[in-house]
């Protein structure tokens, strides 16, 4: 028996409508808000996300799906869409085109981490990012569409963190003051933590381990030591963030776990999934096109994870199940009508229906509990006496009034099923 891969999941017709009600929230709030949808494809030059995300990061370290092709070019599965979607804003010139972009996206992404429950090996992200102005406004405005969009799914137990990663210069200068404090206690800390000390010290406030979490409460935190700009714009961020409602926290210790980062970034999280509860998580890349070789273009944006969105809502019960239903049902009970019957049922498609009728000549009773189960507003009864003087037998399933008509008189069928 040969089953799906470790870490993914097949999204069956049961769960889409679930998927669907969040997919028309995502975009109906991008349009509100005016944002473009872009597609990139699926795989990208590898060194595109080890230059983006970082060669030091778990992504690129430990998770991407990462193979030689037949010509011996290293592919990857993407494991984030900001990398792609600043390829691409760079490769297609878009910024000639207007100086602002505002994109989203509904995707899949691959990470090869431990499957858990909320964490998978392909998952979805719905996103967005804005290119070409560092205004923070649009900081807010990434925290705003994001928090719509879960808020529009039901879901209550949320917590909003905010935070800034300041400027490469007054990071690194803080980077030496975190050594400092740490230094002295590099022995006490986790192994994993100890070799974050080289290669990624700010990660070691992500750590899961008890003493190491101690250890950073005590912590000199960024936000002490930003620059003056990037204090301004953080101010700016919440000041609009204030106006908006939106609750939120100043969380100093929030480090993403992506290196393009600058100033702004941002989580929500929810209390109703378990330990990977981050359900939401973004900020500003304003160096991001240049290391990718593009002109200068600050940028911001986020990511949620679909099927985390969903855990929580089935966590929560948040969503009323939703019983997707049919138009009409055709119910055959000639059967040498049977491709008549069918051309009908085609007939009312053509007119904008949704029609379900009987493939595998079942009896009528078996068609009417058919035609229950796809919850059809009406059936359309063929065959029989009506059917010998042209006409069909229409049911109201939603208050059993019962008509026959012509079949000659379409129109008035297709005013009946319309309502
Ligand atoms: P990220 O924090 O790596 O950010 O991922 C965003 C969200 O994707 C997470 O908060 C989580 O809900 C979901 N996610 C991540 N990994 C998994 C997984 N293995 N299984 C299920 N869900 C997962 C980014 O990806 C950035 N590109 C966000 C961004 C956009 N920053 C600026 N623009």
């Amino acid at each position: 028996m040969i089953k799906a891969i470790k870490g993914t999941k097949d999204i069956l017709p049961s769960d889409m409508p679930l998927w669907h009600f969040l997919e028309e929230n995502v975009r109906n709030t991008m349009r509100e808000f005016n944002y473009s949808e872009i597609r990139t494809p699926v795989f990208e030059e590898t060194r595109l996300f080890a230059r983006s995300i970082g060669e030091s990061t778990d992504i690129v370290g430990k998770e991407m799906y990462t193979f030689t092709d037949k010509s011996e070019n290293s592919v990857t599965l993407r494991p984030e869409m900001t990398a792609s979607v600043v390829r691409a804003y760079i490769e297609n010139s878009l910024d000639r085109l207007q100086p602002l972009h505002k994109l989203f996206y509904i995707a899949p992404m691959f990470r090869q981490e431990r499957p858990q429950a909320g964490r998978l090996r392909q998952f979805h992200q719905f996103g967005a990012e804005a290119l070409g102005s560092s205004s923070p406004l649009l900081d807010a405005e990434m925290i705003i569409l994001g928090y719509n969009i879960i808020k529009s799914m039901g879901l209550t137990d949320l917590a909003v963190k905010i935070n800034s990663l300041g400027i490469p210069s007054s990071r690194e200068n803080y980077k030496n003051i975190l050594k400092d404090y740490l230094s002295p206690k590099l022995k006490e800390l986790s192994e994993e933590s100890q070799k974050r000390f080289e290669t990624n010290i700010l990660r070691i406030f992500d750590s899961k381990n008890e003493k190491d979490a101690e250890i950073m409460n005590d912590a000199p935190v960024l936000l002490d030591h930003l620059d003056d700009e990037s204090l301004e714009s953080f101010e700016q961020v919440k000041t609009v963030l204030d106006a908006s409602g939106i609750p939120y926290q100043i969380d100093p210790k929030l480090v993403r776990g992506l290196d393009y980062y600058t100033n702004t970034t941002f989580e929500i999280l929810s209390g109703s999934v378990g330990s990977q509860s981050a359900l939401c998580g973004g900020g500003r890349y304003d160096l991001l096109a240049e290391q990718l070789g593009g002109k200068a273009s600050p940028g911001v944006g986020f990511a949620a994870g679909m099927e985390r969105i969903l855990l929580a809502c089935q966590n929560e019960n948040s969503i009323p199940d939703q019983k997707p239903e049919i138009d009409v049902y055709i119910a055959n009970f000639d059967k040498s009508k049977i491709s008549e019957a069918y051309n009908f049922a085609n007939k009312l498609r053509g007119n904008g229906f949704s029609v379900e009728s009987d493939y595998l000549s079942r009896s009528i009773k078996a068609q009417l509990r058919e035609a229950n189960k796809n919850n059809a507003r009406f059936v359309v009864f063929y065959g029989g006496e009506e059917l010998a003087e042209n006409k069909i037998q229409l049911k109201n399933m939603t208050d059993g009034e019962q008509a026959n008509i012509s079949l000659d008189s379409m129109d008035s069928i297709i005013e009946k099923i319309r309502g």
